[in-house]
């Protein structure tokens, strides 16, 4: 029977115990979308989890699409994630950056002004964003990318997992959940392309495979990862057959020795989704969402997953593992507080107390 807190390995990453942080934007990056010294603090504080991932990281001005997200793609950037890298590792930790390119799903008043905002098909997303204020606007209708444009995009996702190396992070996680660039490919009816990467399932999922390949052959398969979400709804997605489209993928992905496959697990039709996973990869299986540690515990002896990450929960448990270890009581975080500290970075993000204090 798997032990929760037992070490395992995801690709070429060892970790201390299977309790992932996982991925979380907080809006709190500095000018030129640089990490800032409270955001340091925040992911040292963080550091007991096996295996933190990153908060969704640009890894191009355009693919920005929310306010104060940090980038990869600036040496100042790269600069402050190593402050980031080291702070984590020096606790123990270990530390893989979600690269995250919002595609459609973007506000221009979030982003550079001279930033466009791209897409495979110019649909705008559906669904209201916060704007600078926080105050739910409509996303900008993207441009629909030329074919030999895409290899561009791809370039910026192999240059980020580069800088996310040189920075002395672990490895990368590709966001594709949620609505991003790369789901906006998979999904049926955001991806209306007519050149090989839209129309059958075999092209729909040529980004994301290509992606992979291609900063896989940059950093090392055992140093990338991937997130999926098949079903979710969020920011207008509505694949017609997600069953498909995600098999697809898995099966194409499989055996070349990516470090794992995160799921945000969701009710889909036809087939649950962490079976979807289990009979299409092969490789190390991150489960998520709404966990308790009853139920991650319960996932791990099943032997469904090789790990299991917590987000909400790690907001308000700075030190979660520790609290999973002694049965401590834990904490409730502030959904106020979650994308802004009202004008003061620390307030809900850096001030939770460990259970000793
Ligand atoms: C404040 C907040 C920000 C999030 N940002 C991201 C993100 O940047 N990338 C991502 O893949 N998921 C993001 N998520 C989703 C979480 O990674 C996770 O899937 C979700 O919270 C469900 O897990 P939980 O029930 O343990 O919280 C976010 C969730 C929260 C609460």
């Amino acid at each position: 029977m798997t032990d929760i807190f037992s070490p395992v390995r995801l690709g070429d990453i060892e970790l201390a115990n299977r309790v992932v942080m996982a991925p979380m934007t907080r809006d709190r990056a500095g000018p030129g979308d640089v990490p800032t010294d409270i955001m340091v603090e925040y992911y040292r504080q963080r550091a007991g989890a096996g295996l933190i991932v990153t908060e969704g990281t640009q890894p191009s001005r355009v693919g920005k699409g929310y306010w104060r997200t940090p980038g990869i793609h600036s040496e100042a950037q790269v600069e402050g994630w190593r402050k980031v890298a080291d702070a984590v590792h020096g606790e123990g930790g270990k530390i893989v950056m979600q690269i995250m390119h919002v595609g459609r799903a973007a506000v221009q008043a979030n982003k550079d002004a001279d930033a466009e905002t791209i897409a495979p098909s110019a649909i705008a997303c559906p669904d209201k964003i916060p704007g600078p204020d926080g105050v739910p606007v409509d996303p900008v209708m993207p441009r629909a990318l030329e074919t030999d444009e895409i290899g561009g995009i791809i370039a910026d996702y192999v240059t980020a997992a580069r800088n996310a190396i040189r920075a002395g992070l672990d490895g990368v996680e590709l966001h594709c959940a949620s609505g991003y660039l790369p789901m906006q490919f998979l999904s049926s009816n955001s991806n209306q392309r007519t050149d090989r990467y839209g129309g059958s399932v075999e092209n729909r999922i040529r980004f994301v495979v290509e992606t992979l390949q291609a900063m896989a052959d940059a950093i090392g398969p055992g140093r990338v990862g991937f997130r999926v979400c098949p079903g979710i709804k969020f920011n207008g997605m509505d694949d017609a057959s997600p069953h498909e489209t995600y098999a697809a993928l898995l099966k194409a992905v499989d055996g070349k020795g990516l470090a794992y496959c995160h799921l945000m697990h969701v009710p889909m039709e036809g087939q649950d989704a962490l079976d979807l996973v289990r009979a299409n990869w092969t490789g190390p299986i991150i489960e998520n969402n709404g966990l308790t540690l009853e139920k991650a515990k319960a996932v791990l002896a099943e032997g469904k997953a090789d790990a299991v990450s917590f987000g909400y929960l790690f907001i308000g448990n700075p030190d979660l593992v520790e609290r999973f270890r002694a049965g401590a009581p834990l904490a409730k975080a502030n959904r106020a507080n979650f994308y802004t500290g009202e004008g003061v970075d620390h307030v809900g993000y850096t001030d939770y107390p460990p259970m000793t204090a």
